[in-house]
């Protein structure tokens, strides 16, 4: 019986007979670790998240790309944007991070992830031992310039209500292991800024 477990759930998980993380870190010979870019609507978090994981890959790191529209038209396609439903969604995507951590694998999370709270969620169901945070600061105005996807326009225009940014808070995390401004730097700077962090934590010595 897991220990947190109730015996009326009739759950019995065993997580003690299956083969372990190190096992799989060992296989790749990398060390596992959750990437997450945080930041506005059209910041640059997918771009970013892309081009860093070319240059894993160039590495020969593994890893998984996990991105908030991309999820929310699967695994959650039954989420809106409500506070609630902002924080299912992350501890869904914490829980996913939960099984690719254990595989091994490297996941460079692209989403919103507006609040100290959904943060603070994260953490809880990760620990924060490996998870890096990396603040995509890109101005609101520059992103609301850009409104790659017209939503900032329909936000304004009141069509799209609990837009993060214009209705619907977001708050900027506090001390991030790297920040980026997307308006000041490329998106090759920017990916190799988190790169250089990252890649010594991944790197496991043999
Ligand atoms: S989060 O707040 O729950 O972390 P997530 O990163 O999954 O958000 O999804 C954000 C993406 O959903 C945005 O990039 C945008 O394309 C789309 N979107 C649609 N409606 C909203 C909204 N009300 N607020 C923010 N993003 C929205």
């Amino acid at each position: 019986m897991f220990k947190n477990m109730k015996d009326e759930t009739n759950i019995h998980p065993v997580f003690d007979k299956i083969a372990g993380r190190e096992i799989k870190e060992n296989l790749l010979g990398q060390k596992a670790i959750s990437i997450w870019l945080v930041g506005l609507s059209g910041a640059g978090k997918t771009t970013v998240g892309a081009a860093l994981e070319c240059l894993l890959i160039e590495k020969r790191i593994l890893t998984q790309i996990l991105d908030g529209d991309n999820i929310r038209s699967g695994i959650n396609k039954n989420l809106k944007f409500t506070e609630t439903d902002r924080e299912e969604n992350i501890r869904r995507i914490a829980e996913v991070n939960k099984l690719f951590l254990n595989c091994g694998v490297v996941t460079i999370n692209c989403f919103i992830n507006p609040t100290h709270e959904t943060r603070d969620f994260v953490e809880g169901i990760l620990g924060t031992q490996d998870i890096v945070t990396v603040y995509i600061n890109t101005p609101i105005e520059v992103c609301e310039q850009r409104d790659v996807k017209g939503l900032y326009k329909k936000a304004r225009a009141g069509e799209l209500k609990n837009f993060t940014g214009i209705d619907s808070p977001f708050e900027p995390p506090i001390n991030p292991e790297i920040t980026v401004n997307t308006a000041e730097l490329s998106i090759e700077e920017s990916a190799r800024l988190i790169l250089e962090y990252v890649l010594p934590i991944i790197k496991k010595q043999s």
